[in-house]
């Protein structure tokens, strides 16, 4: 048995900021000695953690259940003792070996906030959305285990990534950190991703449970929504993600669900998570999301960056709580149980020493999702690749000189000290925290590396007569449209802010050669589209961005990502045209009433019969792919194979997406499966999908259960969703299916 090694002394050994770092961050294991019956491995988690949380005291019980925040938020505050420095923090129980929980955002890489570890940078990967846009969870995977891998490297054990809430409004500030609008894709992609965190014996979250589809007045925001219709859609999302990649822990959304805020959500943390779902992790706050200490009966297990709320309720006041017996001790049992048993699963106890971290496969990884994640929207006389010919090129705004832009709010990723990022301001706590951040990878210089023969100029916009007069003398102009997104804020409108319309209308006037390359967090309407032969939608490409737009733009990458959200031609096609919430002062309570249901994105399209500038799906390519020999098995459920070929002359990726179009019912668009195929000029290769069940039925509230009805299910292989494709049908028997 070792002695245990003092966080004193380790800090004394450590000689700089990195093994400070890893100092703070080694779990303390060597605390506990190996006889302790939760130390053998052979025993299962649940096990493990069962015997472990009879060894607490009721105060230690306590200390896993809260935490501070772990970064400089406030002037004046400190890190906690142990802390790393990241989003939140836990401390651990040195006398029996439990790790301290060391918690950091996102997504999208391992956040610095407020450079709380000075100088530390991690790899960024693009948004979630645009890796959705990939429709290939593997690339999602490997993105996780970057994430995982980086986390764990720092001694961070919990990142607060997974988002998986349905883009409802193409506004939807935090879209891009979302993984689109459709529950299978997302669910798929998000649960992937998960996946690859927890591979790295870190706990991956999932969030924002639930339906926190927008950020106006999202502490305040009262989601009113149907059984049937969460169940079906965005609960359908959190639950595919769940069963795929099996997160250590979920964290529950700022606003209120039917009355009752997510977080003290007894009927969607205990009935729907607990219960019907068998989730046997624990439910972590979002960071000031606790109201009161009876949250822990309605389901919650954490509180977590407790000084943003008004007390510490699961400090004293709980304690409080169980001393007066109106808060059993056995739901804190069951709370830090539940934070104990994912520690084990994740292998927090047992796992080896930190790794070592490969920055540059890291940075492949990133680049490889942003190529595969880009979606060709338009591409007019095969403008695009481009021509070797082109030998003026003017590339116009968007900063794109500087590097590529990045969403703003806790899931910013510092990728490079040096990384531009230009302060946006406006009112309100977050003011000094807008910046818009440009990841150090630049278009430009990306694309005179590939294009060395090519005389390249820049402007940055700012004149448009100017830029006009500059691009009647190229041969073809390249112009950058950038929305900025961020956590806290909605979009106003689907327009490129800053006059940038005006700016691509005017450049497309004066050159007919004018492409676009839209950096957007989610869609937007493009009102100067018919003037412009080519358009590509980058997204937020994460710290390869700019190489990856200028292979897409040079073809050394043939595009392959689908939309994986709606791109409407007006948000008159949306049910709120205006923003539910919009201009009522904080603290004031308001509904945002979900009437369209299940009916999401494409959904709702196909049932009004609404025609989107871009459907969801939709993506070119340098080739082209015919899809043929559909055949459709049916039975319990619907099985689709078909075959893919590469009609065109070049090598690509297709993403082939098969919905269902009629159900016993009556008419419903629903995407059933998708893949994503490489092929050879000519090459032909089958897919099979077999849907999943829920899929096809309809969330029964009466029962609680899916009901698939009996019946003719036609589908189609499809481009997207406005696409008829190749269809084909076959008959289902009816059948009962638990929640
Ligand atoms: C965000 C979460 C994030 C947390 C910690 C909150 O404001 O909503 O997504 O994980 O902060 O930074």
């Amino acid at each position: 048995m070792k002695p245990t090694s003092s966080i004193a002394a380790r800090l004394a050994r450590a000689t700089s900021v990195t093994a400070l770092i890893v100092a703070l961050a080694l779990p303390v294991a060597a605390a506990a000695t190996d006889t302790q019956p939760w130390q053998n491995t052979s025993l299962s988690a649940d096990q493990r953690a069962a015997l472990l949380e009879k060894a607490l005291t009721p105060d230690e019980r306590l200390s896993l259940v809260h935490g501070p925040m772990a970064m400089i938020f406030f002037p004046g505050m400190k890190l906690p003792e142990g802390a790393i420095g990241s989003a939140g923090f836990i401390p651990g129980i040195p006398r029996l070996g439990i790790p301290a929980q060391q918690e950091s955002d996102a997504s999208l890489g391992v956040t610095n906030p407020g450079n709380v570890r000075p100088g530390d940078t991690a790899t960024a990967l693009p948004s979630s959305l645009l890796l959705a846009a990939t429709f290939n969870p593997d690339l999602a995977f490997k993105g996780g285990v970057v994430v995982g891998q980086e986390a764990r490297s720092r001694g961070i054990n919990v990142q607060l990534a997974g988002g998986v809430n349905l883009a409802r409004d193409p506004r939807g500030g935090r879209n891009f950190e979302y993984a689109g609008e459709d529950p299978l894709l997302a669910g798929t992609i998000a649960g992937a991703a998960i996946k690859g965190i927890e591979s790295q014996h870190v706990i991956s979250t999932m969030k924002h449970f639930a339906i926190n589809d927008q950020e106006t007045g999202r502490n305040f925001a009262n989601s009113i929504i149907s059984e049937s219709a969460m169940r079906e859609s965005d609960l359908l999302a959190f639950q595919i993600a769940l069963e795929t990649g099996q997160p250590g822990s979920v964290m529950c959304s700022y606003n209120l669900v039917n009355g009752a805020y997510a977080c003290g959500n007894d009927h969607l943390l205990n009935t729907v998570l607990k219960g019907d779902w068998g989730y046997k992790g624990y439910v972590m706050s979002d960071w000031g999301a606790v109201k009161s200490t009876d949250f822990a009966v309605k389901g919650l297990d954490q509180q977590s960056g407790e000084q943003l709320d008004k007390q510490v309720w699961f400090g004293a006041p709980l304690k409080a709580a169980i001393d007066n017996g109106s808060i059993p001790a056995a739901r804190l049992s069951d709370m830090s149980r539940r934070i104990l048993r994912s520690m084990f699963a994740a292998g927090l106890f047992d796992s080896p020493a930190p790794v070592t971290v490969d920055r540059a496969a890291n940075a492949e990884v990133s680049r490889q999702a942003a190529a595969e994640g880009i979606v060709l929207l338009k591409n007019e006389g095969n403008l695009l690749p481009l021509a070797a010919t082109a030998k003026n090129i003017l590339i116009v705004g968007g900063h794109a000189d500087a590097g590529v832009l990045s969403g703003g709010g806790s899931s910013q990723v510092t990728s490079d000290v040096n990384q531009v990022a230009i302060p946006v301001g406006g009112e309100g706590m977050m003011a000094a925290f807008n910046r818009m951040n440009f990841h150090t990878s630049s278009p430009v210089k990306a694309l005179k590396d590939r294009l060395p023969n090519a005389n390249i100029r820049f402007d940055t916009g700012r004149y448009p007569a100017e830029a006009a007069r500059k691009a009647k003398e190229a041969d073809l102009v390249i112009v950058f449209g950038n929305q900025w997104m961020a956590e806290g804020d909605d979009a106003a409108d689907l327009s490129l802010p800053d006059g940038q319309d005006a700016l691509i209308a005017t450049l497309a006037e004066a050159n007919p050669h004018t492409i676009v390359v839209l950096q957007t967090g989610g869609a937007v309407t493009m009102p100067w589209l018919g003037k412009t032969p080519a358009v590509i939608e980058a997204w937020y490409s994460g710290q390869k961005g700019g190489e990856a737009i200028a292979d897409v733009l040079t073809g050394a990458v043939n595009p392959s990502g689908h939309l994986p959200v709606t791109f409407p031609q007006s948000i008159d096609q949306y049910p709120r045209a205006t923003m539910p919430g919009l201009g009522l002062p904080d603290g004031q309570v308001f509904d945002v009433h979900y009437d369209e249901g299940s009916d999401i994105g494409y959904r709702r399209f196909a049932k009004l019969n609404q025609k989107a500038l871009f459907p969801f799906g939709h993506g070119l390519s340098y080739t082209q792919f015919a899809y043929s020999d559909v055949k459709v098995t049916g039975g319990k459920t619907l099985s689709v194979s078909f075959k893919v070929t590469n009609t065109g002359a070049v090598a690509g990726k297709d993403a082939p997406q098969v919905y269902l179009d009629q159900a016993p019912g009556g008419a419903v668009k629903r995407l059933i499966g998708f893949s994503k195929v490489s092929l050879a000029p000519g090459e032909s290769t089958t897919v099979t999908v077999t849907a999943d069940q829920r899929l096809l039925s309809r969330f029964d509230e009466k029962t609680g259960q899916w009901l698939q009805a009996g019946g003719q299910y036609n589908v189609s292989v499809a481009h997207d969703a406005e696409d008829a494709g190749v269809t084909g049908s076959a008959t289902l028997v009816a059948g009962i299916r638990k929640p």
